[in-house]
C-alpha cells in the first residue's frame, strides 16, 4: 500500500487534466466529447485509445489498458505508483506530503545521485586507462558506442570511488552495492580493475553496475551490483532505455551478455537489450510487449543455451497473446550474438534472425524431444507431455491450434483447459445489474447520492454490493469526486482491473441517457430487493410466524408490489 494519503491523490487527480499529462507524450484527436490517439501500449495503425476529460481516466479498445493519469505515467514511464505521484504533484505544483515516506519507503532520489556520479567517476577514469581502451578497440567497441552505453573504468584501488563521496553520503554508497565491508568491519569498493557497465533503468536512470574482468586470472568474469532498492535484476534488461528510442523496430531481440547487447549496437542493430544474467522473467517479457508485439530470443548453439531457452519459453505460455509473436534464433555452436554480429555484420546477423524458429515449432520440439511419436507408446507420452504447455496457454486461436496439431500427431484428441484468472469474479456477473450500476456510479460518482436509502443490498445475493458500497462510503467522504480518483481508491485491491473494464460500459450514452439508465437500474434492484424481502417474510410466516411489526411490513412490500 502506499503512505500517500488518499485526499492528496484526490486533489491531486482533480487539479491536473489527464489530457495535458497524456497529450504531451500521445498526440491526441478530439473525437466528440472525448480525445483519442494510437495507443502507446501496444501497436496499431487506427486509434483505439481515447481519453476522457470528463472520467479523467483513459482506455484502449484494442489492449484493454486503462487508468488514471497516475496510471498512465506509470504504465507508459515505467514509474512506481510513488513516483508517478511525485511527477504529477510537480506539474500541478503541489507537495507530497514527507512525513508518508515510512521505514522502507525511503527516497530514492538520492541514491540515483550517488550511482550517476559513480557512473561519471568511471567513465573518467576510463580516459586515461589505455590498457582497457586498448581492449574495448580489440573487441572492435567504438568510441562513440562507448560513449552511448556510458562505458567506464573501476582503478585497482581500495577507495578509488568511495573516496570521491562524503562522510554522509558514505551510507547512500553502500545503499547502492557500490561498497562493500568486510568481516571486520572495513569498508571498501566493490569493483575494482574492471571495465564497467552502468546498467540504466527504462527511463535511463543509472541504477545499478556490470564490471567485466581485465585479467584472465580475475573471477568472477561478470560482477554485478547485488539487489538494491534501485535494481531488481528479473525486472531490468540491460539497453533497454536505448532500444526504446527504437520502437518503431517491429521486434526487440533478448540476448544473455552485456557485450551482446554493445556489440549489435556497434552493427546498427539497436532493438536488442540482455537479461542481466539471471533467467527471462514474466516481468522482463511483459515490459517488453509493452512495446513491441515481436520477441526474438537469441541463444547460443550449446546446451545450456537451449535450456535457457525451454526457460524463456515456459515462462512466456501464460503471456503468449494470439496478437504476439516469440521467435527463438540459436546460434551455431561456439557463436553468441557478439562473435556473429562481428564475423558476419549486419546484414549476416538479420538474415539469421529471419530464420528464427517460431514458439510453435521450439514448443513442439521440446514436448517430442526423446519420443518416438511413430510408436503408439510415443504417441500417448507426447499426449500427456503437451498437456501442461497447452493448459498454460492463453485462450485464443494459437491454443486451439497448437492443440490440434498435438491431437494430430498423437492421434488423440486434446481437451482445452484455461488457465484459471484469479482476477475473474466468474462469470455470472455478467448478468449482474450491480456490473451496470457500478459502471454508472464510477463514471457519476454523484450518483451515490440519489442512492443512499433507496435499496436494502443485504436482501441481494449479487456479487459485488460491498463495491458499491465503498464507492458510496468514498463519494460521501468528498462529494465531487471524479471518476479518476474514484478509480485510485481501488488501485490495490483484486477488483480494479475489473472495474476498469466496466468504466467504459456506458461510453455509448450521454449524461441524460445515463441518469436515465441508473433510474431503471435502481428500480429494478429495488424490485429485486423487495421481492426478495417478501419471500423471506413468507417463509418466516409458515415456520415461526409472523410479529405485528413484520406482517405490516410484508403487507406495505405487497401492496408496492401491486402498485407497480
Ligand atoms: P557470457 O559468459 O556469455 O559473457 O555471460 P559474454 O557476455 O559473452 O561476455 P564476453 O564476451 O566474454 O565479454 C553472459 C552474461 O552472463 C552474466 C553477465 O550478465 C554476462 O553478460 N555473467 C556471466 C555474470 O553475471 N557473471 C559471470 O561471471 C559471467
Ligand atoms: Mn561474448
Amino acid at each position: 500500500m502506499s503512505s500517500i494519503p488518499n485526499e492528496f491523490i484526490e486533489t491531486l487527480l482533480d487539479r491536473i487534466d489527464i489530457t495535458d499529462v497524456v497529450g504531451a507524450r500521445v498526440s491526441l484527436k478530439k473525437a466528440g466529447k472525448d480525445y483519442s490517439g494510437l495507443c502507446p501500449f501496444h501497436a496499431e495503425n487506427t486509434p483505439s485509445f481515447t481519453v476522457s476529460q470528463q472520467k479523467q481516466f483513459y482506455h484502449c479498445f484494442g489492449c484493454g489498458k486503462n487508468g488514471s493519469a497516475i496510471g498512465f505515467l506509470m504504465e507508459y514511464e515505467g514509474l512506481d505508483f510513488v513516483d508517478a505521484v511525485k511527477d504529477l504533484a510537480q506539474l500541478a505544483g503541489m507537495q507530497v506530503p514527507a512525513s508518508n515516506f515510512s521505514g522502507n519507503q525511503k527516497p530514492k532520489t538520492n541514491l540515483y545521485a550517488v550511482t550517476e556520479k559513480a557512473a561519471r567517476v568511471f567513465q573518467h577514469q576510463l580516459r586515461s586507462a589505455a590498457a582497457v581502451i586498448d581492449y574495448l578497440k580489440g573487441r572492435q567497441i567504438s568510441g562513440q558506442t562507448s560513449k552511448t552505453f556510458q562505458l567506464g573504468y573501476a582503478l585497482n584501488e581500495w577507495d578509488a570511488l568511495s573516496k570521491r563521496y562524503s562522510d554522509e553520503e558514505q551510507s547512500l554508497l553502500a545503499r547502492t552495492g557500490l561498497t562493500t565491508s568486510n568481516d571486520s568491519g572495513r569498508v571498501y569498493d566493490k569493483f575494482r580493475n574492471r571495465l564497467m557497465f552502468p546498467i540504466h533503468d527504462k527511463r535511463g536512470r543509472v541504477i545499478a553496475f556490470g564490471g567485466r574482468a581485465i585479467e584472465t586470472d580475475q573471477k568472477p568474469k561478470y560482477l554485478n551490483s547485488p539487489e538494491t532498492d534501485l535494481f531488481h535484476k528479473s525486472n531490468e534488461l540491460y539497453g533497454l532505455h536505448l532500444a526504446r528510442k527504437h520502437s518503431d523496430e517491429n521486434f526487440i531481440i533478448v540476448v544473455e551478455g552485456y557485450m551482446d547487447v554493445i556489440a549489435l549496437h556497434e552493427k546498427g542493430i539497436c532493438n536488442a537489450v540482455a537479461t542481466l544474467g539471471t533467467a527471462t522473467s514474466a516481468q522482463h517479457i511483459k515490459n517488453l510487449f509493452k512495446v513491441w508485439d515481436r520477441i526474438v530470443f537469441c541463444f547460443d548453439g550449446d546446451g545450456a543455451g537451449v535450456q535457457a531457452a525451454e526457460k524463456a519459453l515456459i515462462t512466456a505460455l501464460p503471456l503468449y497473446l494470439d496478437n504476439k509473436i516469440i521467435e527463438f534464433l540459436f546460434l551455431p555452436q561456439g557463436e553468441d550474438p557478439d562473435s556473429y554480429v562481428l564475423q558476419h555484420g549486419q546484414s549476416g546477423f538479420l538474415a539469421a534472425l529471419d530464420a528464427a524458429k517460431p514458439l510453435s515449432d521450439f514448443m513442439i520440439e521440446i514436448i517430442s524431444k526423446d519420443i518416438n511419436t511413430k510408436s503408439i507408446d510415443g504417441k500417448a507420452q507426447l499426449h500427456e507431455k503437451a498437456k501442461p504447455f497447452i493448459n498454460q496457454l492463453p485462450k485464443g486461436a494459437f491454443k486451439t491450434m497448437i492443440a490440434q496439431q498435438i491431437s494430430e500427431i498423437s492421434g488423440m484428441s486434446m481437451q482445452v483447459k484455461n488457465p484459471i484468472k484469479p482476477q475473474q469474479t466468474g462469470s455470472d456477473t455478467n448478468d449482474n445489474p450491480l456490473r451496470k450500476l457500478i459502471s454508472l456510479l464510477l463514471n457519476t460518482p454523484q450518483l451515490c447520492e440519489n442512492l443512499s436509502n433507496q435499496l436494502n443490498f443485504d436482501t441481494l445475493s449479487f456479487k459485488g454490493t460491498e463495491i458499491v458500497d465503498k464507492i458510496v462510503e468514498i463519494q460521501h467522504n468528498n462529494p465531487q469526486i471524479n471518476s479518476a480518483a474514484m478509480m485510485e481508491h481501488f488501485r490495490n485491491s483484486q477488483y480494479a482491473r475489473y472495474l476498469g473494464h466496466l468504466m467504459r460500459m456506458y461510453d455509448h450514452l450521454d449524461d441524460t441517457q445515463k441518469a436515465l439508465e441508473f433510474e431503471d437500474i435502481v428500480s429494478y434492484l429495488k424490485k429485486l430487493s423487495s421481492q426478495a424481502e417478501i419471500e423471506r417474510l413468507r417463509n418466516k410466516q409458515l415456520e415461526s410466524g409472523l410479529d405485528s411489526a413484520e406482517k405490516q411490513a410484508l403487507v406495505q412490500l405487497l401492496r408496492e408490489k401491486s402498485n407497480q
